[in-house]
Order: structure tokens, then C-alpha cells, then sequence
């Protein structure tokens, strides 16, 4: 990693990974020039996820937040790139598939499936900070 140089995390959640759109995903990461640093694919645990999702504690969407992300396999980057972090997210789009613009991955490749939680495919971390910790947890 170059000195200007940033690192985040991205999960192809459960849905991306059981829609077989991880390759999608990686390839838009890739041909934005970030660079996969690491790479792995596994079901999610309660235990991290609840540490991953700490700030949501007690939210309407958190349970059911837990249980889609632990429902089966994910696949898990680091990226890193200059701004890769605000990068990333403008790649993913809005929070809300529905609403997440075209072109964007949400955007294009998400919808509502009348669920609890918002099924939206990735996950990017959004600050240095959230990066780092986040990074720490699935890749220890
Ligand atoms: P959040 O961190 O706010 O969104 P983002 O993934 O864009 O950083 O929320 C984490 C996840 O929780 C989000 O990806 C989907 C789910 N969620 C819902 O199901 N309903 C909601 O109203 C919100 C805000 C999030
Ligand atoms: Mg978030």
C-alpha cells in the first residue's frame, strides 16, 4: 500500500453471493482501478457480525439484519485504492436498492424483495476508522 494509499472493506453479501454476482462486483472494483488486496469467501458468524454491525444495536432492521447476513456464504475483500473508501460507496449507491441510482451496483443489480432488511448486495465501510476495525474482524 502506497503512502496516500487506502485500504476498505467490502462484502458481496448473502444475496450477491447466492445471485452468483460476486464476480460482477469484483469486476466493477477492478475496472475502477482498486485493487484486490486480499480475498475470501465464508458464511458470516453472529459473534463478529454483531461487532461488524455494533452501531446498529437495537435498530428495527438489526435482528433481522443478523440473520439474512449469517443465512450463507459472502465473499470478503480488502480494497485498496487512493479514496477507495468514498470510492467504493459511490460504486455500491444509495442504502435502499429501490432507490439506489442506475449505474451504480445496488442501482442496477438490487431491488426490494418485500423483506425486513434491505437485501442490497455489498457492503462498504464508511470511514478510515469503520475500515480498519472492520477489516480487523473478518480478517484477523
Ligand atoms: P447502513 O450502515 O445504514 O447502510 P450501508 O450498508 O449503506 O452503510 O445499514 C447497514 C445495513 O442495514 C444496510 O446495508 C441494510 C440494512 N438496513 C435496512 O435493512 N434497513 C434500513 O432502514 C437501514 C438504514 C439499513
Ligand atoms: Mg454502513
Amino acid at each position: 500500500m502506497t503512502a496516500q494509499s487506502e485500504r476498505t472493506l467490502v462484502i458481496v453479501k448473502p444475496d450477491g453471493y447466492r445471485r452468483g454476482l460476486t464476480g460482477e462486483v469484483l469486476r466493477r472494483i477492478e475496472a475502477k482501478g482498486y485493487v484486490l488486496a486480499e480475498l475470501k469467501v465464508a458464511t458470516p458468524d453472529r459473534e463478529r457480525l454483531a461487532k461488524h454491525y455494533a452501531e446498529h444495536e437495537g435498530k428495527p432492521f438489526y435482528q433481522p439484519l443478523l440473520e439474512f447476513m449469517s443465512s450463507g456464504p459472502a465473499t470478503f475483500a480488502v480494497v485498496e485504492g487512493h479514496r477507495c473508501i468514498e470510492g467504493f460507496r459511490a460504486l455500491a449507491g444509495a442504502t435502499d436498492p429501490t432507490a439506489a441510482l442506475p449505474g451504480t451496483i445496488r442501482g442496477d443489480l438490487g431491488r426490494d424483495w418485500g423483506e425486513k432488511v434491505q437485501a442490497n448486495i455489498v457492503h462498504g465501510s464508511d470511514s478510515p476508522e469503520s475500515a480498519e476495525r472492520e477489516i480487523g474482524i473478518w480478517f484477523a
